[in-house]
């Protein structure tokens, strides 16, 4: 695919087929993904992958865990709306609206599916160690982003989300995780179920003129 038709064709997929995807293919994906460039080159990521038996154990205790309505315990809190600025409030309002608007009824059934992982073939665990720094949470982001497009170019699609690392004290015993490291992020893997109505939603984004500026 060519570049920018992969960059433009990547969304967030919250509904995956059953679908499975083989470990050469997500071998392949890691193999770009590491080309991230990262400070020092001091590469501070692990990545931890769960597919068959062990993702369906991460499901079943992902399930439990939110229908029991369990606090999030993740390593990096989730951002509050009012804890972003004005830009971001008004970006992460202006979405949400859209959303319930494109989903009407079907809201309900994607915050379900949710629950149940977005039925992801794959799931690609981020963790960086326990003492890091804001640039490992940078290099980390251009290792996710970089993973994704790789996906993309493979015809595969992917689902960033902090719903992943939201239970991590089940992951840590589950993945047989050492406790040096956090999990920052997880990143869903899979093929897009077409017939899902939310898999057709298109975020918008805010043209240059609103965030860049350049000086001569
Ligand atoms: C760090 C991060 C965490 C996210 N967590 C969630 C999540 O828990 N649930 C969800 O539905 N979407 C989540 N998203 C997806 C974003 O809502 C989505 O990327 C954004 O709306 C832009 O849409 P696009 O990815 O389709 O371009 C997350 C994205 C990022 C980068």
């Amino acid at each position: 695919m060519e570049f920018t038709e992969t960059v433009f064709n990547r969304h967030a997929t919250r509904h995956f087929t059953n679908q499975q995807l083989g470990q050469e293919q997500l071998i392949s994906i890691i193999n770009v993904a590491k080309q991230a460039p990262s400070w020092a080159n001091d590469q501070p990521w692990k990545v931890v992958i769960a597919t068959g038996k062990t993702l369906d154990k991460i499901k079943e205790s992902h399930f439990n865990a939110s229908n029991h309505n369990l606090p999030a315990h993740s390593a990096i809190s989730p951002l509050h709306r009012t804890a972003m600025g004005l830009q971001g409030q008004k970006n992460a309002a202006n979405q949400s609206k859209r959303l319930a608007s494109f989903l009407g009824a079907q809201e309900k059934q994607v915050i379900d599916n949710s629950a149940h992982l977005f039925n992801a073939a794959a799931i690609v665990y981020l963790l960086v160690p326990k003492e890091t720094s804001f640039w490992s949470a940078y290099d980390l982001g251009a290792f996710g982003q970089t993973l994704m497009l790789a996906a993309k170019d493979q015809r595969i699609d992917s689902m960033p989300a902090f719903e992943f690392v939201k239970y991590p004290n089940n992951l840590y015993s589950i993945l047989k995780v050492n406790d040096d490291y956090q999990f920052a992020i997880g990143i869903g893997l899979g093929y897009q179920d077409k017939d899902a109505l939310i898999n057709h939603f298109r975020s918008t984004r805010m043209d240059p003129t609103e965030f860049l500026t350049i000086r001569n």
